[in-house]
């Protein structure tokens, strides 16, 4: 998408044809900044330190990473390392190990040496593939969109909420729950987006208010708090949110407080949708709540805030008393039940199994 009229991605290889760059999202919205990754441990803490993240971006980094310690180390315990490595930098979007695991069954068999090439390819191909399947989750989404236009209000405003960024700086471009917004938006539907903040780290506040701002998109920053009243209150046509991890059941996990504005919706009678690449699917797993890995992070995200300082400085400012005790869990799980649907690139399917596996029916099929 746009950044000052330029067109970017969130990820891509670097001029030398070599190495990658990202964008700094640690930096945003107060910096434009890109990162240069060279090594598998620019990678690792590229994802580790989320300058990166978002499950599908988190996938294809982790895909260049691996491709980038192929460069030194293509044996097959410098690939089993590289995996490992990148593995252990998150634990909740199943991303992760999908890109992983195509990355290793892509070369394991090659000789060494033409591991590093094969990888590079492999790496583009996910990251291309990811710009695909979002925009193909963006015209399901649009048509979502369109019929309640036509049903509920033609001609007026539809109000979208949405929760933390699964926009296109957590994928490689287009975003998945903002593919829709920006479609609709762009084919002239008038759309506005209430942005959750998205505490602790505020990715809605410092991302997709960002994103959508230079898009043109209307839309409103609320506190994490307000959207059962704006849904009482009739302010809410449709919420639109990503996903992290999905099992086959379609329970899905996602941002904090997701399973908030799920509850809110339900007892509203908002249409809930999640939309989700089928990279994110879980296939092995059906039970989100007690299978699904929680990540917590450090407490200090919590007990600070980061913003930028009258005098133009990034800083972190102190919220709590010294010392308290906090604890931070980074995602929650939505049942299924509380779900209107899943809109992925094969179509909108019904938050179960059946549905999911009529969708897939050649990933579901494989033993889990
Ligand atoms: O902790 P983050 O910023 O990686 O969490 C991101 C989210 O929860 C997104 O909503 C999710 O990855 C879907 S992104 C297309």
């Amino acid at each position: 998408m746009n950044v000052d009229g330029v067109p970017y991605r969130s990820i891509w290889v670097n001029g030398d044809g070599i190495s990658v760059d990202v964008i700094d999202q640690t930096r945003l919205p107060h910096a434009f900044e890109i990162m240069n990754l060279k090594t598998l441990d620019d990678a690792c803490v590229a994802i580790r330190d989320m300058v990166v993240r978002g499950a599908p971006l988190i996938g294809a980094t982790a895909a260049f990473g691996f491709y980038l310690a192929l460069r030194h180390d293509a044996s097959d315990r410098g690939m089993q390392t590289a995996y490992d490595l990148l593995y252990a930098t998150r634990p909740t979007a199943v991303n992760l190990r999908w890109a992983l695991d195509r990355m290793h069954q892509t070369v394991r068999r090659l000789e060494p040496e033409e591991r590093a090439a094969r990888a590079y390819a492999e790496a583009g191909a996910i990251a291309a593939l990811d710009v695909e399947t979002n925009q193909g989750i963006g015209r399901f989404g649009l048509v979502l969109i369109e019929s309640i236009a036509m049903k509920k209000k033609p001609g007026e405003t539809i109000n979208i909420l949405t929760h933390c960024n699964a926009g296109w700086l957590a994928t490689v471009d287009w975003g998945t729950a903002t593919a829709p917004i920006y479609m609709a938006h762009d084919a002239g539907i008038p759309i506005h987006v209430w942005v959750d903040e998205t505490r602790p780290r505020n990715q809605g506040a410092s991302l997709t208010a960002w994103e959508l701002g230079h898009h043109g998109v209307p839309h409103s920053l609320v506190v994490d708090n307000a959207g059962g009243h704006l849904m009482q209150h009739g302010l809410v046509d449709l919420c639109l949110v990503g996903s992290d991890r999905t099992t086959r059941s379609g329970d899905v996990c996602n941002k904090i407080g997701t399973y908030l504005k799920a509850l809110a919706a339900n007892d509203n009678d908002v249409p809930f949708y999640v939309c989700l690449p089928s990279t994110t699917i879980d296939w092995t797993i059906s039970d989100g709540r007690a299978e699904i890995p929680i990540e917590q992070r450090d407490g200090s995200e919590v007990s600070q805030v980061i913003g930028k300082t009258s005098d133009g400085q990034i800083a972190a400012v102190a919220i709590a008393p010294d010392g308290t005790p906090v604890v931070n869990y980074a995602f929650d799980v939505t049942p299924a039940r509380l779900i209107s649907g899943l809109i992925t690139e094969s179509g909108i399917a019904d938050a179960n199994e059946r549905s999911l596996g009529h969708a897939f029916p050649k990933f579901s099929a494989r033993p889990g």
